[in-house]
């Protein structure tokens, strides 16, 4: 897969909410992917924080006033599986880098992502989530560019994530590449253990 020189710098022009799109189904199928270079330019997103603002969207950093409930509805809300809220808050404490898009007129959570790693060299991005009545609109690229770009400011250039396959295209134009280099990722499967 051939990276993507740059992001894209085109303004959407989203008015909310645009439509409901159908519920997805998590499947356990993923697919590794690694980010390449170069990084998206903190000026180069492709909607502005000031854009976001006047769209009556709010970029957050932190899980301060992160409604975990709500998040866990809309984890349910785009496929995957519900999970124990206190595990959840224990899982953002641990996490090295998050971001939470809040819609003022609901003061409701409608898109998430967040990374774990150790701090320095690797990182691992889980939890892309964008609520199914604001898909489409950019948000799912504007949380992505931001995080990727957090994660490199802190010298992290080992940035992976696991795609489901329908997913990949989402990925792909923010430098992201199946088996790099024909590097494979593995998850550790009990059922498959069991088989030995
Ligand atoms: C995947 C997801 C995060 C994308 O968020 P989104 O806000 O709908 O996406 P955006 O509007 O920011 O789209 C950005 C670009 O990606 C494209 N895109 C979005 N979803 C895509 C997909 N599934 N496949 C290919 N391209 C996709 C858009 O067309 C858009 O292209 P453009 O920049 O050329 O206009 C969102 O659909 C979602 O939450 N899905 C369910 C949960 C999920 O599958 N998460 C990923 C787990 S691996």
């Amino acid at each position: 897969m051939l990276l993507h020189n740059q992001i894209s710098i085109a303004l959407r022009t989203p008015s909310v909410p645009i439509k409901s799109t159908p519920k997805y189904h998590h499947k356990n199928a993923a697919v590794f992917a690694q980010q390449r270079y170069p990084p998206p330019p903190a000026t180069n997103f492709s909607i502005s924080d000031e854009m976001l603002s006047s769209r009556g969207f709010t970029l957050h950093r932190t899980m301060d006033n992160l409604d975990l409930d709500h998040l866990n509805t809309v984890f349910v809300a785009v496929g995957f599986p519900r999970r124990d809220t206190g595990k959840i808050r224990v899982a953002l404490e641990n996490t090295d880098a998050l971001l939470w898009v809040e819609y003022e007129k609901t003061k409701r959570l409608v898109a998430f992502a967040r990374a774990t790693g150790d701090g320095v060299f690797n990182a691992i991005i889980w939890d892309v989530i964008v609520d199914p009545s604001f898909q489409g609109i950019g948000l799912g690229k504007a949380v992505m560019e931001r995080l990727i770009t957090a994660l490199l400011e802190k010298g992290i250039t080992n940035i992976v994530l696991y795609s489901e396959a329908r997913v990949m295209g989402f990925y792909r134009p923010m430098g992201f590449v199946a088996d790099p280099d024909g590097i494979r990722g593995m998850v550790y499967s009990r059922k498959q253990k069991k088989r030995k």
